[in-house]
């Protein structure tokens, strides 16, 4: 069902463009530090656990580089680890992972002990991807009834992991129970994940799905026709309110209109619990021209705009967090440190 759309073999890098899907299956090969970083930037890779990844290969494929010029030290992947950071600041699973790596190597004295350990992480970190989709895939498959209609929005399937994916996970293991499951696609403004990497990823394992734009939804759910909607986070303060893609919370604010069951699929490495509530969480701004192509307009100087790339969804609204180790009921506060203990 899946399709490896990052790979690491042979110290080569290698991932798929996201910013030519639908049209075009193409791989890149990332191989310096500039090019990670600009591939993150301009989304050709993205979705929090994705760019968590590539974050951490990059940084391995820039200690290669660093080592053969002699010029490899801690200093000189801290340097280039917050380079990493600066990417893209909302998901905080970017430098999760980042920091996961420097932590692995701080007591290194080699540049081939560095080499190999950093190598080890960031596999560990991508397989571990793997598993987390699935269990979060079945965990959020319990929520799914024999028949249902499902809403999502942005792009959280194996375009944006390392697995099957997070809310697309759900629909995927939903999918495999046999369930008769049709899944609504919020085209997800400006960038269009939905329309280009959902509807792309649905169509190439058959599920049935439809198209709509993101101010149809609330029509969709006053004609009964949305049984639940699941999308994915990019950070979860300590108290769950939730940061994700634009778009989010307009959809939990209707779903809760109209008593419609609203879910978060994540794994626990999009936790930030230094965070007490969201309104600490940094949203990206993105350019003007994201909301200015679709009509074409990006040489009329006269537009002012306004493209932040996420929104805050405040934990009130949201029925569950569906992770790897089980779905977080309320109170979050109480039950997300309750479950990330367990970790420890
Ligand atoms: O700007 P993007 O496309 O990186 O935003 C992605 C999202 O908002 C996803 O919902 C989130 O990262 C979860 S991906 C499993």
């Amino acid at each position: 069902m899946n399709l490896e759309t990052i790979q690491f073999k042979n110290n080569r890098l290698i991932i798929i463009d996201q910013t030519l899907l639908p049209f075009q299956e193409k791989f890149l090969n990332l191989q310096t530090l500039e090019e990670v970083i600009e591939a993150i930037k301009s989304l050709k890779v993205r979705g929090a656990p994705a760019i968590g990844i590539v974050a951490a290969y990059g940084l391995v494929v820039h200690a290669i580089n660093l080592k053969k010029q002699n010029l490899l030290t801690f200093q000189s992947l801290k340097i280039a680890a917050n380079q990493l950071k600066q990417a893209r600041p909302t998901a905080v699973n970017l430098s999760w992972a980042v920091e996961r790596l420097l932590n692995a190597i701080k007591d290194l004295n080699t540049p081939e002990k560095v080499i190999t350990r950093l190598k080890k992480e960031a596999i560990d970190i991508h397989q571990e991807d793997k598993s987390t989709c699935d269990k979060i895939g079945t965990f959020g498959s319990s929520l799914i009834k024999p028949e249902a209609n499902i809403l999502t929005h942005c792009n959280t399937g194996f375009l944006a992991t390392g697995g099957i994916g997070t809310a697309l996970g759900v629909v995927y293991k939903a999918f495999q129970q046999n369930k008769k499951v049709h899944v609504f696609v919020d085209e997800t403004r400006p960038v269009g994940q939905g329309a280009r990497l959902t509807y792309w990823e649905l169509k190439r394992v058959q599920i049935p799905a439809t198209l709509i734009t993101d101010n149809m939804a609330g029509f969709l759910m006053q004609q009964g026709k949305i049984d639940i909607v699941i999308t994915g986070a990019d950070r979860i303060a300590a108290n769950g309110d939730t940061a994700n893609k634009i778009g989010t919370y307009s959809l939990a604010v209707m779903a809760r209109f109209h008593k419609i069951p609203f879910y978060i699929a994540a794994p626990l490495s999009t936790f930030d619990l230094s965070l007490p509530n969201g309104n600490q969480i940094p949203i990206e701004e993105r350019s003007s021209q994201e909301v200015l192509q679709c009509w074409h307009l990006e040489k009329e100087k006269y537009y002012h705009v306004y493209n932040p790339a996420f929104d805050i969804t405040p934990a009130h609204l949201i029925s569950g967090i569906i992770t790897e180790l089980g779905i977080i009921n309320k109170p979050f506060n109480k039950n997300i440190r309750k479950l990330l203990n367990q970790l420890n």
